[in-house]
């Protein structure tokens, strides 16, 4: 095969990657917990053309910058140093959201980019042999990797650093409404933020809890406990937020409309509503709610001026090939 084309979904943490302990190798210091997204999601043909001098990047309908391109060009070295190839590729690749919504992720983009790669290369690598290689090209994309509900163990080495599924996705009808509350770029990117992180004085102790903090959201999770999952996961979304909050320099990833919406959910809930939140890098909010709940919280966020979108999602199955080339 000389070209192949991928779709890999986006994917939300529970509990969250933030620091790493090797910067090359994105080894992350704590292992984390994620679901992938049905409504979010990134596809990517790459075809590998004898003819080519130079690899071309092509983001279809967006702009891309010198530093993107590069990323990716590092990440088609990896393919072809993999497949023992020398010959350059054509990669065309689109959003289903424009990156300037905060939407589009690079874990969806690495994980797309790492299947359509290495299957155009003519490589079939195993799930967990997938994961590798796409933590490689952003942490967060060994996530997309694998479907459903997804832990990525910290592991011991670059060869055990990789995500796995935990539950089908049809295993829990949760849902995860993305509140879109600003688009502008993000000032710190999560890549500069992970270097960051141990300047907080707060970052030892987040990392001495969270093979703890995994292990609990993995019972919650196996018991379909949703509203002591829902705590956990936003306390945890907190505590990653108050070490970006107290790096140096800090970051603050929040708007105000953030902080007003939080507060509107602690106030549903009071009066019954189990939705609960957690925030990436970045403003936007992620409500988790049971599928019963949906059009409620729904209902609720229609009422809120100033909001820019709001993106319903299910559970969905991690990446996969499709037969027919859109580029
Ligand atoms: C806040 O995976 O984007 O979303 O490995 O540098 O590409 P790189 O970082 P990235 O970091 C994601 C950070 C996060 C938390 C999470 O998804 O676990």
């Amino acid at each position: 095969m000389k070209k192949a084309t991928a779709i890999a979904p986006a994917n939300i943490a529970f509990i969250k990657y933030w620091g790493k302990r090797d910067e090359n190798l994105r080894l992350p210091m704590n292992s984390s917990v994620s679901m992938n997204l049905s409504n979010i999601f990134t596809k990517t043909t790459v075809e590998f053309l004898p003819h080519l001098t130079r690899d071309e990047i092509i983001f279809m309908g967006e702009k891309t910058t010198e530093k993107e391109k590069e990323r990716i060009i590092k990440h088609l070295e990896r393919i072809r140093k993999r497949a023992r190839i020398k010959t350059k590729a054509r990669v065309v690749t689109k959003n289903n959201f424009p990156k300037a919504t905060g939407l589009a992720s690079s874990a969806a983009g690495f994980a797309a980019l790492t299947l359509a790669g290495t299957a155009a290369a003519g490589l079939k690598l195993s799930k967990k042999e997938l994961s590798v290689l796409a933590r490689l090209g952003s942490g967060s994309a060994c996530r997309s990797i694998p479907d459903g509900f997804v832990e990525w163990k910290k592991g011991i080495s670059s060869l055990t650093s990789y995500a796995r599924m935990l539950f089908p996705p049809e295993y829990w009808d949760i849902r995860d409404i993305v509140v879109i509350v600003g688009k502008e770029k993000k000032k710190v990117s999560s890549s500069e933020g992970h270097k960051l992180a141990p300047t907080s004085s707060f970052f030892k102790t987040r990392i001495s809890s969270m093979e703890s903090k995994v292990k609990t959201i993995k019972r919650l999770m196996k018991e379909r406990r949703f509203a002591e999952f829902g705590e956990l996961i936003e306390k945890e979304a907190i505590n990653m937020h108050t070490i970006m909050m107290t790096s140096s320099p800090p970051i603050f990833y929040w708007l105000p409309k953030t902080l007003e919406i939080m507060r509107g959910i602690w106030e549903w809930r009071e009066g019954g509503l189990e939705v609960y939140f957690t925030i990436d890098a970045g403003p936007n909010l992620h409500l988790i709610c049971q599928g019963k709940d949906e059009k409620k919280v729904l209902l609720r966020l229609e009422k809120i001026k100033g909001i820019r979108k709001l993106v319903p999602n299910r559970p969905s199955k991690g990446v996969y090939l499709v037969k027919t080339h859109p580029f």
